[in-house]
Parts: structure tokens; sequence; C-alpha cells
């Protein structure tokens, strides 16, 4: 699959948010990576309903919604999720996962399974007809800044290669965490397709917004 950025919003300076979201367009950014926690299943409190309601209103960049939350059957819904968007839950977060799921895509969304560094990609073996991707964390999460846990390269590619030979093909990966310039082409060779680009990357105070775009692409484009 083509390898997509899903830029982490978390990371962008709030008062420049026009003159970003007019790079990112003009770079080809894919996705607007938004994480929502509750400070419960996350301990962090980071973007709402009210933030990506406005992020929709300033741009046409699809959104790629990353619910940290418990119980997201009862509060995906309240983001508005809209076809070409993607929407995440992370499989520890309910007892109701294949609910969650399928709220997401009863809005006209795409659903996508989150799994934590410490879950195992098996657990989403009866759910491949209900997801269009699986969202592998690189870092614990809910915080911007970490460093990437290694084991999470080969859970990268054990699951790429178990969702091929299982005949789901058509399931992305999209990583999330430490998605740095030098991570993310291993995270690529490993089987990533979507990366979401915060701090280590796209945000690198180092670069320019659309220099380090740039780079990242490189590093993914191959
Ligand atoms: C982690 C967040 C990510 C990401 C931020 O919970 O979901 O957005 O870590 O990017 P980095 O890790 O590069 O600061
Ligand atoms: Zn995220």
């Amino acid at each position: 699959m083509t390898a997509k950025i899903s830029v982490s919003m978390m990371c962008a300076d709030i008062g420049k948010l026009p003159e970003t979201l007019e790079t990112f367009r003009s770079c080809g950014v894919d996705y607007l990576h938004i994480d929502v926690t509750d400070g419960i299943f996350a301990p962090n409190f980071t973007l709402g309903t009210d933030y990506a309601r406005r992020l929709r209103e300033l741009s046409a960049i699809p959104l790629d919604i990353h619910l940290m939350v418990e119980r997201p059957e009862d509060k995906s819904d309240w983001f508005g999720p809209r076809p070409g968007e993607y929407v995440s839950v992370h499989y520890e977060s309910t007892p109701h996962v294949h609910r969650a799921l399928r709220r997401i895509s009863e809005a006209g969304a795409r659903p996508m399974i989150a799994l934590n560094p410490a879950t195992h990609y098996r657990v989403v073996e009866h759910l491949l007809d209900d997801i269009d991707a699986v969202l592998v964390m690189a870092v614990n999460p809910g915080f911007a800044g970490q460093k990437l846990i290694d084991a999470t390269l080969k859970k990268i590619s054990d699951l790429r290669g178990w969702l091929d030979a299982a005949g789901y093909g058509r399931v992305g990966i999209e990583v999330d965490g430490n998605v740095s310039f030098t991570n993310a082409k291993k995270m690529r060779e490993a089987g990533a397709d979507i990366f979401v680009a915060g701090s280590s990357s796209v945000f690198d105070p180092e670069y320019s917004l659309s220099d380090a775009i740039g780079v990242l692409r490189r590093s993914i484009d191959f």
C-alpha cells in the first residue's frame, strides 16, 4: 500500500493553525491525526469534539480520530465521523469492541482498531471484516515526545505477514508514536503504511514544516 502521512495535531501550534493547515494542504498531507484522551484510559487531556469540528471548517484534509477513551462506543458519534475519515478505538478500552467498530462504519467512516504496545495483534482475529486498518502504538498512549518501544517493530512485521497470509492484504497498518525520520524507515520496512507524524518528525523544531514533510516522505516512500 502507498505510504500515507497523518500529522499529529496535538503537536501543532494552535496559534498558527491556518498557515499550518495550508502548508499541509500544499505538501499533500493525507490525514489530520486527532488524539483524544479522557484522563482515564490515557493519562492526559488532549484534543476534543469542538477542535475536530473546527478543523473540518478550516481544512479539507480528512481526519484520523484516535480515541484513547473508555467506552468509545458511547462517544465516537460525538465527533460526527464522516466518509473518508478514520476513527480508531482501542481494543483495551471496552468489552464491546465490535459494537464500537460497527458504530463507526454505520456513521460512514473507516473503522480502525488500536493496540497498546503490550497487546498481541491476534486479538483482532475476529474483527478483520469490521476494520480498514490496525493502529499499532509504538509508545504508550497519551503523550507526545516519548521513545519507540523496540518490540513494536517486530509486531508490525508479524502483523503484516499474518494479515497477508489470512487474505486481508486490504487491511492497513498505522503506526503511532516516535515516528522519527529514522524510525519511519524501519516502520515502513516492517510493513506500516500510515505514519502518525508528531514532534519526532513533522513538528521537529530543527526543520520547517514543509522540509520535515519532505524528509519524512523520502524516509517512507521507497
Ligand atoms: C501518542 C500520540 C502521537 C504521537 C505524537 O499518544 O498519539 O500523536 O506520539 O508524536 P511523537 O511521538 O512524534 O511526539
Ligand atoms: Zn494518536
